[in-house]
């Protein structure tokens, strides 16, 4: 069953449905509100309906304050009464969250026998009018104006059985697998996954932390290891007094293990040296992998890093100029023999350099800049790397296709990337504990949301819908990892 997330969720249903079990089961404790719950808060147990009106001012209180912060908020209560049921509903469009009824349409039998077997069962008459609203409910939820209604009846096995009323229709809103653990195996997305080491919490031993992690990259089945190329820690990542070790000599030590990852940069500024150090530097790898590297190549954007290294930092234009000019040299220098070469804006006297690459050396243009770097991953790119956030995307690629177009080739000439930077978890509860550690100052669900945080299964199907987008590649830069371990939970983005 997929859901949107974030969103509102009401629960509809007689005593006894199985709301509150239901509810456990897809979300995490913090994000259900119950009635019952409250009235054991304010009151002397779940049962105590003296305590009624209390517990119901707390939980409009508390459903008020997480929606206003965009949080997802389950509300258990018997969601029988149509005035609550449309404040929430509002409350939900006010924060620009999609509004999601799910009533659990459990036989009467069946909670009458449940209800026999609690504590303090309600009393039978009040039960049969329980669910003969529930039974007119469903009929007419369907017009309330919800933007997504869900009805959940066991089946006899125990398992849901869910039916769609109100076909999902909130832009906003994800859909997400909130039954993660019923899920079954999916086919294959299609696409390769590429881990993007962005940190290097590696302690005291840091050739043993890297070693570590690309072992377990590998084991966990990714295509691939990338690393940033910067000369500082750049804020997005991290504090500047972290270390972000040169890419190179970083590959070069991975190059010594046994895996079978693809290796190379994302992306190598061309302004940080000359395009025959990079081009010489490419092909080593490649020649000590067997054919396993991969340049991404870009622009350059950050002044700072350039300046306390005593690098020159030219205007955009110029770096956009120094783009073009430095893969007509690496492509000059990669390309076999040692003859001079005369091209657009660059003429060699002679391509002398060896080793040559071992195979062709996947050339990855960076950068979603649309008149210049799109047009140059169009004509000299063998690939190009953008936003994964497929709105963004879906608009690169019409911008990329004209470039395409205009130069005469295809995406069969130019592979489209992605650089993902998701939040995963082993679960829900362990996906929003993340967020809780990494979000800074940044509100919660702003974060939350920006990151797709979620589990692995759940961004592996994110990735299925990418590739239908024509993406062959998503280099993922998952945040906060620390450990091989973190490495190896990652195992079905890869699936
Ligand atoms: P719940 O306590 O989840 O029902 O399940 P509810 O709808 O929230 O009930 P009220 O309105 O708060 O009173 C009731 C009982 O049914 C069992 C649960 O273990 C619990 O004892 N149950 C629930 C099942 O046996 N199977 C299910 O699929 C769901
Ligand atoms: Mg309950």
């Amino acid at each position: 069953m997929t859901l949107p997330d974030p969103a509102v969720v009401v629960l509809v249903g007689a005593g006894g449905s199985g709301k509150s079990t239901w509810a456990a089961q897809h979300y995490r404790r913090a994000e259900i509100v119950s009635s019952d719950e409250l009235r054991g808060v304010v009151g002397s147990g779940p049962a105590d309906l003296d305590a009624s009106t209390d517990a119901f001012d707390l939980l409009e209180r508390i459903v008020a304050a997480r929606v206003g912060r965009g949080l997802t908020t389950v509300v258990d209560t018997l969601g029988l009464d149509p005035e609550r049921r449309e404040r929430w509903r509002a409350a939900a469009r006010a924060a620009g969250l999609p509004a999601v009824a799910v009533v659990l349409a459990t036989p009467g039998p069946e909670c009458r026998r449940r209800n026999a077997d609690r504590d303090r069962p309600v009393p039978a008459p009040v039960l049969t009018d329980q669910l003969r609203r529930v039974t007119a409910l469903t009929a007419s939820l369907a017009d309330e104006g919800w933007d997504h209604v869900e009805l959940v009846t066991p089946d006899e096995g125990g398992d849901e059985d869910t039916r769609r009323l109100v076909p999902h229709r909130s832009p906003e809103g994800r859909n997400v697998a909130v039954g993660d653990h019923t899920a079954t195996s999916r086919p294959p997305t299609g696409v390769r996954v590429v881990l993007q080491l962005s940190r290097f919490p590696w302690g005291e031993d840091p050739g043993g932390w890297l070693r570590g992690m690309a072992l377990a990259a590998d084991e966990a089945g990714f295509s691939g290891l990338a690393v940033m190329d910067h000369l500082v820690q750049i804020p997005q990542v991290d504090s500047a007094w972290q270390p972000i070790p040169e890419p190179w000599v970083t590959l070069g030590l991975v190059a010594g293990l046994d895996t079978r990852l693809a290796l190379g940069t994302l992306v190598t500024p061309v302004s940080f040296r000359p395009a025959g150090i990079t081009a010489k530097a490419a092909a080593t790898l490649d020649t000590l992998t067997g054919g396993r590297a991969f340049l991404g190549i870009g622009a350059g954007w950050w002044e700072r890093e350039h300046r306390g290294h005593g690098i020159g930092f030219p205007s955009a234009r110029e770096r956009l100029d120094l783009l073009e000019s430095s893969i007509e040299t690496i492509r000059a220098l990669w390309a076999a023999g040692t003859k001079a070469y005369d091209g657009a804006r660059v003429s060699l006297p002679e391509t002398t350099s060896y080793p040559r690459p071992v195979h062709d050396i996947p050339l990855i243009v960076g950068g979603g800049g649309e008149r210049r770097t799109l047009d140059i991953a169009a004509r000299l790119g063998d690939a190009c790397n953008l936003s994964s956030d497929p709105e963004v995307l879906t608009h690169k690629l019409r911008v990329l296709d004209r470039h395409l177009a205009a130069a005469g080739r295809t995406r069969a000439d130019v592979a489209v990337t992605v650089l993902d930077l998701p939040v995963v978890g082993r679960d829900r509860e362990d996906a929003w504990a993340r967020v809780e550690r990494l979000r800074g100052r940044t509100p919660a669900a702003a974060f939350a949301r920006r990151t797709n945080a979620g589990t692995a299964r759940q961004h592996r199907d994110r990735y299925a819908e990418l590739a239908e987008l024509g993406v062959s590649t998503v280099f993922v830069g998952v945040r906060g990892l620390e450990s091989p371990d973190d490495v190896l939970a990652l195992a079905e983005l890869n699936g």
